[in-house]
């Protein structure tokens, strides 16, 4: 089967690396700018181009009998078209519903999933609302850029709300206002979805952030409230459901106590879901490629405990990471301060002993705990 990636970064890469033992040949689609280094190798790399008819970048593709992305921010008008050659899994609705923070919220309150409340900003004046409703530290969240934390402003005070004011690009709902959720711990839930409806969970995982930057993640995630695992599983497959999903798609959530709220929804595979890639079942990636094939999906259970260590920034001697229990996943990136160049899988028969070991190799990498 051929198939066509939008995206050429690490998540095209390891979905490529899992659809190729299943007999899938690849194609990559990049914007102008993209570095296509992770992928190189691994199929042709068709660039965008203004002026190129889409049957002229199909053919280029190989004609695939499928595209999938790798990220939601892609302008749907581009992506559309594609949609009359060929399935784009997941559905170009759904990326579009997913990829602008309002229109996710919309979403979820009218499919009644917990959610951390917002106040949409459409001008200066509605930061009042938001202070009144929340309080400080407010957090300003842009609607449709950012990852990693980036594109986000916490305002501490009125003279933090009038500088954030003063710099907004304003244009209609630009950002979301947030209050500062208190939570004890981020827990993000990842399901498959098939064409034909199946839906298949993997344990909850739980995450660590550093910066707004995902650090380490731990499945599954330990005593959470069973009434919290089936009210969110119940909630993504809702979501999935509405949107007529086809692929993988990842819950970040809040968790306090037996409250949760969901943070935000990633209409693809996820940081928080690598682990699966070396824990004895189908991983996020081998699920996502054979749901959007609509081939059956693989199990998604763990036996023990698995763990995820993100390689954010800094320059590695990767052979170093590499001791008999470890397995390294390496992007073939340049290095830049914070930019995630590859992660770290183990395994072990309990969660305290995953942990135990991720947080020494957090300590001989980054030289803290
Ligand atoms: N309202 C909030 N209150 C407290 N922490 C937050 C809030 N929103 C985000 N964060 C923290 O920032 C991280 C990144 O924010 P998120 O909304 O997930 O954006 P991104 O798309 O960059 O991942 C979260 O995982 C969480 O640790
Ligand atoms: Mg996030």
């Amino acid at each position: 089967m051929q198939v066509a990636i939008l995206g050429c970064g690490q998540l095209a890469r390891m979905m490529a690396l899992a659809g190729i033992p299943m007999g899938m040949r690849f194609s990559f689609l990049a914007e102008p700018d993209e570095d296509a280094s992770p992928v190189n190798g691994l199929g042709p790399i068709v660039t965008l181009r203004e002026g190129v008819a889409v049957e002229q970048l199909y053919r280029e593709l190989g004609q695939p009998e499928v595209m999938t992305v790798e990220r939601e921010q892609i302008e749907v008008a581009r992506l559309q078209p594609f949609s009359e050659l060929c399935p784009v899994y997941p559905p170009v609705n759904a990326l579009y519903q997913c990829q602008n923070r309002w229109r996710q919220k919309q979403m979820l309150m009218s499919l009644e999933v917990s959610h951390t409340p917002c106040v949409p900003l459409r001008e200066a004046v509605d930061l009042n609302t938001a202070t009144d409703r929340f309080g400080f530290p407010l957090v300003i969240k842009h609607t449709e850029e950012g990852y990693d934390g980036k594109a986000q402003w916490r305002l501490h005070n009125d003279q933090d709300v009038a500088a954030f004011a003063q710099q907004a690009q304003w244009r209609e709902v630009s950002y979301l206002a947030e209050p500062t959720m208190n939570f004890e711990r981020e827990v993000s839930f990842l399901a498959a979805r098939s064409p034909q409806g199946d839906i298949r969970f993997y344990p909850p995982t739980e995450n660590v952030h550093r910066s707004g930057v995902l650090l380490h993640s731990v499945a599954p995630a330990q005593a959470l409230p069973a009434s919290i695992a089936e009210q969110a599983q119940a909630g993504l497959a809702r979501i999935q459901e509405h949107l007529e999903y086809v692929g993988m798609m990842a819950m970040e959530c809040f968790v306090a106590g037996d409250q949760w709220w969901v943070n935000e929804l990633a209409p693809r595979v996820h940081n928080s879901g690598h682990w699966t890639m070396q824990a004895g079942l189908a991983s996020q990636f081998e699920n996502h490629m054979r749901a959007v094939a609509g081939w059956p999906l693989g199990s998604t259970r763990l036996q023990g405990a698995a763990g995820m260590l993100n390689l954010l920034g800094i320059p590695l001697d990767q052979k170093a990471l590499l001791t008999d229990d470890v397995s390294l996943h390496w992007y073939n990136k340049s290095v830049r301060p914070g930019r995630k160049l590859g992660h770290l899988i183990l395994q072990d028969a309990d969660v305290q002993a995953v942990r135990q070991r991720l947080l020494a190799l957090n300590e001989k990498i980054y030289g803290d705990s």
